[in-house]
């Protein structure tokens, strides 16, 4: 039996009249840029997350680069974030003018390690992005204690984790601003590049949408030089579409990892994902540990199982950081998961026999 890794069309097949309708819509009224369609999603989604503003902008990575920039990063600032997620986190602190100092992960979380990061503190800090990676939130209590201590901001990086909770608070709450990305493959996916940043502070939330809109709120009012980054209105009527059925199929992707927490239990060699005491997981992916992970994808994928690396280098040892110097001593955990984790397919449409399917996979590999 083939498994995909992800299936946004049985997604899309689910709601197919709902979404075709929202296009027509879209196309019928030519509200392509901005209008009531944009700003009814901005309006439910910042409802949804449980914020009170919402500038929704041309993707995920975009999303960081206006928090910082709205936040005032200037040369020679330092930001802390995590030695594993996607580059998104840290090359938009350079793209903001600052300083990109990588902070190890937690070894069972995949998290950025509280532990470690007040000995990161220099008085360059100015901010922390803790990265609720795979959908697992970071330790926001520890994070935010250190943040407050020492005066920094605080960007959540919730690409992956809308709806996931720690402490029973929903991710996005807790720092100064929420990055969100709406890339088709996340949790909640447009159907193109979409993104949003949230805040709770009417002032910050203003300079960021004024910085995404070639910095003025109104067309032709520039007070400051912006950038071009626009959800556009069919984007956004597609998420509207979405936003409603986003409780249950998060319900759904926790029913999967629930599962796969049974038909893999025991399995020689293999560590499962772990999820740390106060927090709720949304699952964005389900990533196991091997000592032999490249071979063990191979085999999958030689079944018909598609697997993914997310992500196969650690940031601090990729290229575009080769300047900093590092060493794997410097990040002993994400170094070594680096060659360990592997993805497995996991999607809230997923059945019985394609969960089954996985876990023979894995089981044939063991044995
Ligand atoms: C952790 C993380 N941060 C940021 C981003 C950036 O999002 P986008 O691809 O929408 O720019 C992504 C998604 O790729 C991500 O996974």
């Amino acid at each position: 039996m083939n498994v995909p890794f992800a299936d946004l069309h049985a997604q899309y097949l689910g709601i197919k009249n709902e979404i075709d309708a929202a296009i027509a819509d879209v196309i019928g009224t030519s509200a392509f840029i901005r209008g009531p369609h944009v700003q009814r999603f901005e309006e439910a989604f910042a409802d949804m997350m449980q914020v009170k503003h919402c500038v929704s902008c041309a993707n995920g990575t975009d999303s960081l680069y206006i928090a910082m920039h709205a936040l005032g990063v200037k040369p020679g600032d330092e930001v802390i974030a995590p030695a594993h997620s996607w580059i998104s986190t840290t090359e938009t602190i350079t793209q903001a003018g600052g300083n990109v100092v990588f902070c190890d992960t937690d070894a069972n979380t995949f998290t950025i390690d509280p532990a470690k990061i007040e000995a990161l503190i220099t008085p360059r800090t100015v901010g922390i992005i803790p990265v609720h990676l795979y959908g697992q939130p970071a330790d926001m209590g520890a994070i935010m204690a250190i943040a407050r201590k020492h005066k920094l901001w605080v960007i959540e990086d919730c690409a992956q984790a809308h709806l996931a909770t720690f402490d029973g608070r929903q991710v996005g709450t807790f720092g100064d601003a929420a990055s969100f990305s709406f890339y088709p493959g996340k949790n909640l996916g447009a159907m193109g590049d979409a993104g949003a940043v949230c805040a709770n502070d009417p002032k910050l939330a203003e300079r960021m949408a004024m910085f995404a809109r070639h910095g003025g709120l109104v067309k032709g009012d520039h007070q400051i030089e912006g950038i071009n980054s626009r959800l556009d209105g069919l984007q956004a009527a597609i998420l509207s579409v979405k936003l409603p059925h986003l409780r249950r199929w998060t319900q759904e992707r926790q029913r999967v990892a629930a599962r796969y927490g049974e038909l893999l239990a025991g399995i020689e060699g293999l560590t499962l994902p772990q999820v740390a005491p106060a927090r709720a997981h949304v699952w964005h992916l389900y990533v196991v540990q091997h000592e032999r992970r490249d071979a063990l994808a191979k085999h999958l994928n030689g079944l018909g199982i598609q697997t993914a690396i997310n992500y196969p280098v650690a940031l601090p040892f990729v290229p575009a950081y080769q300047r900093l110097g590092h060493v794997p001593a410097d990040f002993p955990n994400a170094h070594r998961q680096q060659s360990r984790i592997l993805s497995i397919p996991l999607f809230p449409e997923m059945s019985e026999a394609q969960m089954d399917a996985v876990a023979t996979g894995l089981r044939s590999f063991a044995g």
